[in-house]
């Protein structure tokens, strides 16, 4: 893994340990603009430029001078706890590699300032304004400042993320960004079923999203390999349908205390986590752990290779709706967001009378305990809830047919979360040399992932009906963060900006330039990504 670090060494320069940086701040020299090696050269001192930000924002105006973060800069936040939060956030974010204080405070002026206050924002825009006394973002709502502050930080330089001092200088451009997304769903899932993956890792991802304002979690939770999540009334689901994963590994699964710990950390980065169990299929982790889910009453052994459409629930038995009503109250329970998702793909071991019959009812017990379904496309082909929204993940080849009930669907009220599989499944190769990941849908090069527009993606679908976008991550052939990471770098970054901007600001040939940048950025966080030869890396690919 190429980090940070490293660069330092290559690049020749001493890497001046912390003691050293505090002993010479006390002699006034560092946040002078000089580093410990002389004069810091003249492209390291000129502020990234407003619109160098992933996702691009909605309109930017340069201009004024920079703003400074210095030993003496305070973050002032107007007294709400939200506004509070964010920037403990942020002071944590840049504590590390500016080595200075940065004291939150309930008053004062200058300095960086989080505001909330009425005006164009929704509930996640905000407006940043630089100049020579300070930074302002203000925003309606919390998840507003926390989003300006991701655009900060992007305007920062990348050598803002490492964990040791540097010597900076700390400069954002002036003049103002305003922004606000273009869709409320900018989403991302993992799989933690194929292969589980930890809370740890799981909080990694979770600040990889936040950095691109990705605002939605989906957790597939539950696959024919893997039950991860505890499930106190049928608690065999977790301690036996758990403990495996593809491969044969010894699986997981989260305990309670754990998933409410990933929620909570989500929730702290203005992630709202949806949470998949997925039925009737993809089931044979609980249909081996419970044998009376079984319509003939036989346990089928643990799972863990990789074929798809071989499991179903007992549509037909009384007992399967206890069972996905102890699941659906349970992780109700767990859930603050608005969402449970039911699944619903590959059934195919499930007649489609029974999938109907089992759709028809298991979305009003989602309802009854408080929650809106979200499906997989395939839902369309029982009637979705009102207010459901379904999951498209066909691709450019679907039939027709299939394509037709997704858009009369949408035609009559069901809202549409795009993830063209040929697109943005994150678990596709990049090309037939990826290592890893699968080719069922293609390849997906970076262009590809980025250069579609959701609101024209599937013709006659009613413009309001798309709400957005997200990036699957299945897990077949990934085992850890940095196979993550290698399937979602560079394509996440573009997926959040499709999410977030706005189509006509949207353009190949300069979101490359934009997006070769990040590469600083990802190299300080120690971020693993894949070199495609679509992006102009320059000297940070290396
Ligand atoms: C899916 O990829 N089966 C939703």
């Amino acid at each position: 893994m190429a980090h940070g670090r490293d660069t330092l060494v290559r690049d020749g320069r001493a890497r001046p340990c912390r003691r050293t940086l505090r002993l010479l701040g006390s002699l006034l020299l560092v946040g002078t603009g000089l580093s410990m090696t002389g004069a810091v050269p003249a492209q390291a001192t000129a502020p990234t430029p407003l619109d160098r930000v992933i996702p691009a924002p909605a309109s930017v105006a340069p201009g004024g001078s920079p703003y400074r973060i210095t030993r003496g800069t305070h973050i002032h936040v107007d007294g709400s706890p939200e506004a509070r939060g964010v920037a403990e956030y942020l002071a944590a974010l840049l504590r590390p590699s500016t080595g200075y204080r940065l004291p939150v405070t309930d008053h004062g002026a200058g300095g960086i300032r989080l505001r909330l206050a009425q005006g164009p924002f929704g509930a996640e825009g905000y407006r940043l304004d630089s100049g020579r006394g300070g930074v302002t973002i203000t925003a309606a709502r919390p998840a507003g400042l926390f989003h300006g502050v991701q655009t900060l930080r992007h305007l920062l330089p990348a050598a803002v993320e490492k964990d040791t001092v540097q010597p900076g200088p700390w400069l954002i451009a002036g003049g103002t960004v305003q922004d606000r997304p273009r869709y409320g769903w900018r989403g991302a899932m993992l799989d933690v079923s194929r292969h589980f993956f930890t809370v740890d890792q799981v909080k990694r991802f979770i600040d990889q999203l936040a950095l691109y304002k990705i605002n939605k979690l989906h957790l597939h939770l539950s696959d024919d390999q893997g039950w991860r999540i505890a499930i106190d009334s049928w608690p065999r689901l977790a301690t036996y349908g758990g403990s495996t994963e593809v491969g044969g590994g010894p699986g997981g699964h989260y305990t309670k205390a754990q998933y409410k710990e990933i929620v909570r950390y989500a929730a702290s980065r203005y992630l709202e986590v949806v949470p998949e169990i997925d039925m009737p299929g993809h089931t044979n982790a609980a249909l081996a752990s419970y044998a009376g889910l079984n319509c003939d009453g036989v346990a089928p052994p643990l799972y863990t290779g990789t074929e798809v459409g071989f499991s179903s629930l007992c549509v037909g038995e009384e007992s399967t709706y206890d069972f996905v009503e102890d699941v659906v109250r349970e992780l109700a329970a767990l859930t603050p967001g608005r969402y449970l998702h039911i699944g619903g793909d590959e059934a195919d071991s499930t007649s489609h009378e029974d999938y109907v019959k089992f759709m028809d009812r298991v979305q009003p017990v989602v309802a009854e305990y408080g929650k809106t379904v979200v499906g997989w496309h395939q839902l369309t082909g029982a009637t979705p809830a009102t207010g459901a929204l379904v999951q498209y993940w066909g691709l450019d080849s679907t039939s027709a047919e299939e394509k037709a009930r997704v858009v009369k669907a949408a035609q009559e009220g069901t809202g549409l979360i795009l993830s063209p599989a040929d697109r943005v499944y994150l678990d596709m190769k990049y090309t037939r040399d990826t290592p890893l990941g699968l080719s069922w849908a293609g390849y997906v090069e970076v262009r590809r992932s980025y250069d579609w527009d959701p609101g024209a993606y599937l013709p006659g679908v009613p413009e309001g009906a798309v709400r957005g976008v997200e990036a699957p991550l299945w897990t077949e052939t990934i085992e850890d963060s940095g196979q993550v990471e290698y399937m979602a770098f560079p394509r996440l970054p573009g997926v959040a900006e499709v999410g977030w901007s706005a189509a006509g600001s949207r353009d190949w040939e300069r979101y490359k330039v934009r997006l070769a940048a990040q590469a600083e950025r990802w190299k300080a966080l120690g971020v693993e990504w894949y070199r495609s030869p679509q992006v102009p890396w320059g000297a940070a690919g290396r």
